[in-house]
Formats: C-alpha cells, sequence, structure tokens
C-alpha cells in the first residue's frame, strides 16, 4: 500500500500488506515508528533529476545517503520523468519524459549509482500522464526496455497513468499490453483517476480504484511474476473513514480468487455434438430414424447416453474412418460401428 499517515499511526493495516511505499518526508515521519515484522518499506522517489546531468545527480544522492538508513528499506523505486525544470515540472509538478539519447544515458547512470551507493533493487516506473500520440507513448516505453535491459533494474508499472496517458493521447489502454516486458514486473500501482473541467484525466490517490484500472488490471494479472506487489495507491486519510480501503483491498482478492480459477469455457459443445451425430448417424444408418420411433423410442437421448458412455469409458470417437489406427483399435472407433455395437449392448 502506499503510505496513509491514518492506517500506520493507528496500527490497523489490514494483515496482508507486506510493503509501505513511501517518501522521504513521510519517512521522516514514520522513522520512530514501530511497524509489524511481515512489512518492508520501499523508498518511493517521484521526482528526482534521473534525467539530468551528473553533477546534480550525484548532489541529491549525496543528500538522500545522509538522511535515510539503508536497512530501513527493502527497495527504492523511481518516477522515470523529465528533467524537473521542463513543463509543469517548473512548477514542482512530474516532468513528461520525452526520451532523447542524453536524458536516457542519465538515467542509466543515475540507476547505476543508487544500485552502488545503497545496494538495493531499484524498480522504475512509468510516470507519463500528458502523452500527445502513440509515438510518445512508443518511445516512452521502448525507452523504459531499454533502461531496464541496460540496469538490471525491474519495473513498477502505474496502470492508472496508463489509463490516463493513453486516453489523453486518445490510444485505447489494452494497446499497453503488449508494449510492457509484464515477466519484469515487481510492482503494480492501482489508483483512481479524476477528470479536469478541460476534459483532461488526471492522478488521484485520493478516490477509489477506477473501473478502467481494475479492467486492465484483470487482463494483465496472469501475465505477473508471482509475489508480485500490488500497491493500492490510497494515501489520504479521509478514505480510511470512508471505507474506500477496505472495500478496494475486498474487491482486488475477489479479483484475484476469480482470476486464479481454472478457466472454464462458456461454451456448451455436448448440445452442437449430440446434434451433429443425429445429422450424421441418421445419413450413416438408412432406417434408423424410422426403427426408433416404431419403437417409441427417443434416438437424441440414446446419442447422449451413447457419447457419455464413451466419455467415461475413454473411447475415442472418428468420423473419418481413415483415422482408425490398428495401434489405437482398443480405444479409437469409427462412431457409426461403435454406434451400432453399443445399440446391441
Ligand atoms: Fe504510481
Amino acid at each position: 500500500m502506499g503510505y496513509n499517515p491514518e492506517l500506520v499511526f493507528s496500527g490497523n493495516i489490514d494483515f496482508r500488506v507486506r510493503l509501505i511505499e513511501l517518501g522521504l518526508f513521510e519517512y521522516s515521519k514514520i522513522k520512530q515508528k514501530e511497524l509489524p515484522k511481515s512489512i518492508s518499506l520501499s523508498l518511493h522517489l517521484a521526482r528526482t533529476p534521473i534525467t539530468e546531468d551528473l553533477k546534480i545527480q550525484a548532489e541529491y544522492l549525496d543528500k538522500i545517503e545522509k538522511v535515510i538508513n539503508t536497512r530501513d528499506f527493502s527497495s527504492i523505486g523511481l518516477h522515470l520523468t523529465g528533467p524537473r525544470h521542463l513543463g509543469i515540472g517548473q512548477y514542482g509538478f512530474s516532468s513528461h519524459y520525452l526520451p532523447t539519447e542524453e536524458q536516457e544515458n542519465n538515467a542509466i547512470n543515475f540507476i547505476f549509482e543508487l544500485q552502488k551507493k545503497f545496494k538495493l533493487p531499484v524498480w522504475i516506473e512509468n510516470a507519463n500522464f500528458y502523452s500527445s500520440n502513440f509515438n510518445e507513448i512508443i518511445s516512452e516505453y521502448a525507452s523504459i526496455e531499454k533502461i531496464t535491459k541496460i540496469t538490471g533494474c525491474e519495473l513498477i508499472v502505474d496502470l492508472s497513468h496508463i489509463i490516463i496517458s493513453f486516453a489523453n493521447a486518445k490510444i485505447p489502454a489494452a494497446v499497453a499490453i503488449k508494449l510492457i516486458n509484464w515477466s519484469n514486473v515487481a510492482e503494480i500501482h492501482l489508483s483512481g483517476v479524476i477528470k479536469g473541467t478541460d476534459g483532461v484525466l488526471h492522478d488521484c490517490h485520493s478516490a477509489k480504484v477506477d473501473t478502467r484500472v481494475w479492467d486492465l488490471f484483470k487482463q494483465i494479472y496472469l501475465l505477473l511474476p508471482k509475489n508480485t506487489f500490488i500497491n493500492l495507491e490510497h494515501t489520504d486519510s479521509a478514505l480510511v473513514k470512508a471505507n474506500v480501503i477496505d472495500e478496494d483491498i475486498a474487491r482486488l482478492y475477489t479479483i484475484i480468487d476469480e482470476l486464479q480459477l481454472p478457466t472454464h469455457s462458456h461454451y456448451d459443445l455436448n448440445k452442437y455434438v449430440t446434434s451433429h451425430y443425429m445429422k450424421l448417424l441418421k445419413k450413416w444408418i438408412p432406417g434408423l430414424e424410422e426403427a426408433f420411433s416404431e419403437d417409441n423410442l427417443d434416438l437424441q437421448s440414446e446419442i447422449q447416453d451413447w457419447l457419455n458412455f464413451c466419455k467415461y469409458n475413454n473411447i475415442c470417437l472418428a468420423i473419418d474412418e481413415f483415422e482408425l489406427l490398428l495401434s489405437e483399435k482398443n480405444h479409437v472407433y469409427f462412431a457409426p460401428d461403435h454406434f451400432l455395437k453399443y445399440l446391441k449392448r
């Protein structure tokens, strides 16, 4: 889960929570707090000089080193963003990442330095919201893939960011399924989505998980490695009082349980098989239908019984005689021959 002060300080955290993700400010608040031993912390850095020049990066990393105790964390998560002074980044928001060779190399350097300094697994998160077109989206995800390959870091895939960024670029979110290496995912983020007055979608950590986000989650869940962290980014204390967190946790487990059931076909093919054999047997055995009606017998239910008999006795039927092989003569039969044998029995 995302850091939620109400839950952390009331100690009322769901027993299934294994990870709390938090930034430097939240870390300074939580430092003295005893958390259950089953919960680890992930340092989450949303706004860093990840794509900026190496001198700035070194200064930033030195500063972090002074305020954190590495042993408090099990991993570090980073947003892949553009330089902080660009776009709305200038106002303290998240900068859009438009990969250039230089920014990509800076990001690779930053991750290497983090790995070296803190000796923790580093994860990077897709953090663009306001993509203008499909090319921007493709280049963002291609760059993420390249950076992870070179640095060996894993992925945080924020499904809400996908819903928002793809909707803003007018691209179906399902396309993302093909752009991401799901086997390299360490964590999934789920959160709310809000629509601005101008129709643009934005991220929202103070609302329940959006229906479109759940839908995408259902599509990708089985592609994820076992033990992937599923993070409900509910960081607003008011959500605890409104029971939104409990409801979303319940929904998450219902979805996971449903997805883990063995898949059952929603087609009932028995009816099709029986009616097809009705036609074939009438053609193969002249006078069959008449013989049954003379004796007041129901041909259809007889065929059903015969097919059930075959099923429970592991008998395989062939519609084409050429399919019969000597080595299979004890369990593969030409269908009309076997039906007549069954009737005589
Ligand atoms: Fe996120």
